[in-house]
């Protein structure tokens, strides 16, 4: 986790600390314990930081008066060191001439300032990062240039890592390497930038090179290099790609939060995956004949994207084929039964969480196939797949997946009903599939009153049950998720059925359970219904207009209706106003939904 980016400028730029600051500000999503920038000026090597917001920092630390041809920053995740201003990054060597930004782990890195630690370095922080800069030190009073001396530095490191370094006597430099972690340059008239993601890249260019892993570089006003760890060098000018997103994308508009923005999108959202769907044919088509040759299909994800997975994976056994869903943390002892013949669906927003990454190059080893399904096409994830489907869902900045969470869903239930290969039953789905612009949007208004009344009974719970059967259950699960990430309600999801296998032994007089009845396989939820009323509980029903009998009616204290639609519009919808319940509860507790405590946005730790 954690957003890093770098700038290198031909002119010296008064507003240096301005621009890095701003830059900071779209890698927030990132992490959010600390940041810190550092300037080379005039030969003077300036380092701002501490714990707080970019806003807040910038302010205090006064990032505004900072000048300089080449800068770093940094936002923070903190993983090895608590959020404090001396882990905080960017960290510096000795002498304090060199400044390095990383995201990722070092994973020998006590080890390595054992050594630094026996010739005389001198450390600050309690963090893995620090030992960079010493390393580099270190090797050029051995007589290294900066960069062989950054070079030799990060051919010692294991783990996961994405790094940027400056050196007063680097001159312009910016030196970099990645591994794992994602990193990316960007390339202007006069300007280079370094980003861990190209959010802070495409305000000042649209011409990228996205690293590789084990690639290492420089880049300073005009010349960027870039050669593998193994010393082979690469020819950037035919890895420039030209990003095609508009800047726009990342405003927040009118409203208060990304999250509202995001929920609200997706009438938009949906309408621009599906239009994807249809109109990429070839990639589709590429996507559609591994799955169709597989022998079995597994789909992989974390989070909101695993639960997608599931969703997917029963609709796919619901059409009669064989798939089966896997978190990815969890997913090697799973993938040991994996063939060649086997086709593995990879599901990221991001296309950069590593542990879905590592399920997929585990998948490979084994020789399965893999499909992607992606939100960037730029990413580590959709550029190794062997076919990748973009969802074209626009940036979502928000930490809580919900515009990117229905677009997999859409996904996946497209590609299912196309492996059907069913004309008749495709037509009729894809006529009601076109309507989710206008679905969406009456589903958020008809529903959004029925959140913020709900939003205040749960407001003041410390625990909340989100119950269904078959397709409710991953449903309940995604609204769970959302409940416990944005408002800090501990929501547990559970199949229907089950609960009364243990989990209803917590319910008593009031206590909150949220059922969602999808309308297909889930007949028997009714008898689940009845038995929490009869334990004393507050039951908040969410079913679709047919479903809604007396015995719901007069087992629920609150029913919302939902439209009564095909499953497979109900699949991508359904969780919509559970969405808006999570936000409003959030608001109703006084949090900022978007920037949930200890959590980032792309999880690229294990
Ligand atoms: O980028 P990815 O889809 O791979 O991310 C997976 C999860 O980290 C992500 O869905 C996470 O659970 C979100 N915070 C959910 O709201």
């Amino acid at each position: 986790m954690c957003g890093i980016v770098a700038i290198t400028s031909s002119n010296r730029r008064g507003d240096l600390g301005i621009l890095l600051t701003e830059a900071l500000k779209k890698l927030e999503y990132r992490g959010y314990d600390s940041v810190g920038i550092a300037v080379v000026d005039q030969g003077n090597l300036y380092v701002a930081k501490n714990v707080g917001t970019v806003e807040s920092v910038a302010k205090s630390e006064n990032f505004a008066s900072l000048s300089g041809c080449v800068g770093i920053g940094h936002t923070r995740w903190a993983t090895h060191g608590a959020p404090s201003k001396k882990n905080s990054h960017p960290h510096t060597d000795c002498a304090k001439k060199i400044a390095v930004v990383h995201n990722g782990i070092i994973e020998n890195y006590s080890e390595l300032k054992n050594f630094l630690l026996s010739r005389g370095h001198v450390f600050i922080s309690d963090t893995d990062t620090e030992v960079v800069p010493h390393l580099i030190e270190e090797f050029k009073r051995a007589g290294l240039d900066t960069y062989s001396a950054f070079r030799k530095a990060v051919s010692m490191l294991r783990g996961t890592f994405a790094i940027v370094a400056i050196d007063i006597d680097g001159g312009r430099k910016l030196l970099f390497t990645r591994k794992v972690s994602p990193l990316v340059v960007g390339i202007g008239s006069d300007f280079v930038l370094v980003s861990s993601d190209i959010v802070s890249i495409l305000p000042y260019t649209d011409r990228v090179v996205v690293l590789n892993d084990d690639e290492v570089g420089y880049a300073e006003p005009g010349r960027v290099f870039i050669e593998t760890v193994g010393g082979r060098s690469v020819d950037v000018a035919s890895r420039v790609m030209k990003v095609d997103y508009g800047v726009e994308d990342f405003d927040k508009g009118p409203y208060e939060h990304y999250m509202i923005k995001e929920i609200r999108e997706q009438p938009y959202t949906l309408n621009q995956t599906l239009s994807g769907l249809i109109s990429s044919r070839d990639e589709v088509e590429k996507s559609l004949k591994l799955l169709e040759s597989a022998d079995s299909i597994y789909i992989v994800g974390a989070g909101s994207s695993y639960y997608a997975s599931l969703l997917g994976s029963l609709y796919f056994r619901y059409l009669g084929f064989r798939a089966q869903a896997l978190v990815s943390s969890e997913a090697t002892p799973y993938l040991r039964g994996v063939r060649p013949g086997d086709v593995v669906v990879v599901v990221s927003q991001s296309g950069e969480t590593i542990d879905t990454l590592l399920a997929m190059r585990e998948s490979a080893k084994r020789g399965a196939r893999v499909v992607a399904i992606v939100n960037n096409p730029l990413s580590t994830i959709a550029r190794e797949s062997d076919a990748y489907v973009y969802m074209k869902s626009g940036p979502e900045i928000c930490v809580a997946a919900t515009k990117t969470f229905t677009s997999q869903v859409l996904v996946l239930s497209y590609l299912g009903l196309a492996m059907t290969r069913d004309s008749h039953r495709i037509e009729a789905s894809l006529r009601a599939l076109r309507r989710l612009p206008e679905i969406t949007a009456s589903m958020i208004s008809s529903t959004e009153n029925a959140a913020r009344k709900v939003a205040k009974k749960i407001s003041t719970e410390h625990s909340v049950y989100y119950l269904g059967r078959a397709f409710g259950y991953p449903i309940s699960a995604e609204a769970a998720l959302k409940m416990k990430e944005v408002a800090y309600v501990h929501a547990e999801a559970y199949p229907a059925g089950e609960s009364k296998h243990g989990p209803i032994a917590l319910v008593a007089s009031g206590f909150p359970v949220v059922f969602t009845i999808v309308g297909e396989l889930d007949e028997l939820i009714e008898g689940n219904i009845e038995e929490m009323k009869a334990r004393g509980a507050y039951v908040i029903t969410y079913a679709p207009s047919d479903r809604i009998t007396s015995t719901v009616e007069r087992n629920s204290d609150l029913v919302i209706p939902l439209p009564q639609v095909l499953l497979e519009v109900s699949l991508v919808t359904y969780v919509i106003p559970h969405q808006l319940l999570a936000y409003y509860t959030s608001i109703e507790r006084g949090y900022n939904p978007d920037r949930p405590r200890n959590l980032a946005k792309t999880v690229t730790v294990f």
